[in-house]
């Protein structure tokens, strides 16, 4: 059976774990050869080994911070060397250290490290991916922002809120400006997800977990293969008339005023 991104070449940060794992794999079921971009070496090599088990050859590993402009460059040139093309960029890297909280309590320093890793990185990769992609006349950018980005949250985190509010709007205005060229440019924007990053944020306050759970209409983080999901749709030609859009995947957080208990 044809796959849903046969014949196209991924390139995804923060591929090693959570949302961006989880839709390495989803790729690959679905014909894309995958370049992952992360800082876990170890684990990058552990991913690349399973999966050249059951997809031989899809998918590459390369060791990128993704703050770092040469790194980030390197990333991209070697999905069009080892693959030859860059169709999709799925830009989903970012952190959520707990030294980032309250504007009160939050540092210069800790507030400069998330927006780096967060926002900096963003702007990197699409830069580093535009090139190939206009050169092309086609390519799908999926920039990782958060239902932050267009709602405040009761648990602050001031500079990851600011960051994720900068990747929707460079999204949006990246996805204007190429709409002509064949360059769709989106933000995905999910609800809370069951990931590392999530469990490392809420694993010392259980009481910080419930307070945001209970936004939730429907009671429940999300799974990460949720966020593949569209991730997928989003990457594929059957998103063909979506840029420059917030694509939430929240479980309807952004869209309830009280929630049913
Ligand atoms: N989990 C959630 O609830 C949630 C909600 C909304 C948005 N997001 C966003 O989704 C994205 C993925 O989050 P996740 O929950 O899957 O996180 P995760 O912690 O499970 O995975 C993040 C990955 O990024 C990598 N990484 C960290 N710093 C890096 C750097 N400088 N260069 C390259 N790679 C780096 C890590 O090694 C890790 O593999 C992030 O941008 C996050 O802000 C997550």
């Amino acid at each position: 059976m044809a796959g849903r991104l046969d014949g196209k070449v991924a390139v995804i940060t923060g591929a090693c774990s959570g949302i961006g794992l989880a839709t390495v794999r989803r790729f690959v079921e679905e014909g894309a050869k995958v370049v992952l971009g992360d800082i876990d070496d170890a684990r990058g090599a552990e991913v690349v080994a399973e999966l050249d088990a059951t997809h031989p050859g899809a998918t590459a590993y390369r060791h990128v911070d993704v703050t770092d402009p040469t790194e980030v460059e390197a990333l991209f040139a070697a999905a069009k060397d080892t693959f030859g093309s860059v169709d999709v960029a799925f830009n989903n890297a970012g952190i959520s250290p707990p030294q980032d909280d309250s504007i009160l309590d939050t540092d210069l320093e800790a507030w400069r490290l998330v927006q780096e890793v967060n926002l900096t990185s963003v702007y990197l990769c699409c830069k580093a991916a535009l090139p190939y992609m206009l050169e092309q006349q086609s390519g799908s950018i999926i920039n990782t922002a958060s239902f932050v980005a267009v709602m405040g949250a009761a648990t602050s985190q001031i500079s990851y809120s600011a960051s994720k509010g900068g990747v929707l709007s460079m999204s949006r205005e990246l996805g204007v400006q190429f709409a002509r060229q064949g360059v769709r440019v989106n933000a995905l924007c999910p609800g809370p997800v069951n990931t590392p990053l999530l469990q490392e944020l809420f694993a010392k306050d259980a009481g910080r977990a419930a307070r945001r759970l209970v936004h939730v209409p429907m009671g429940r983080f999300g799974e990460p293969e949720e966020m593949a999901n569209a991730v997928l749709f989003l990457a594929s030609d059957e998103a063909s008339f979506i840029t420059a859009s917030t694509f939430l995947v929240d479980g309807g957080i952004s869209g309830a005023y009280v929630t049913p208990l």
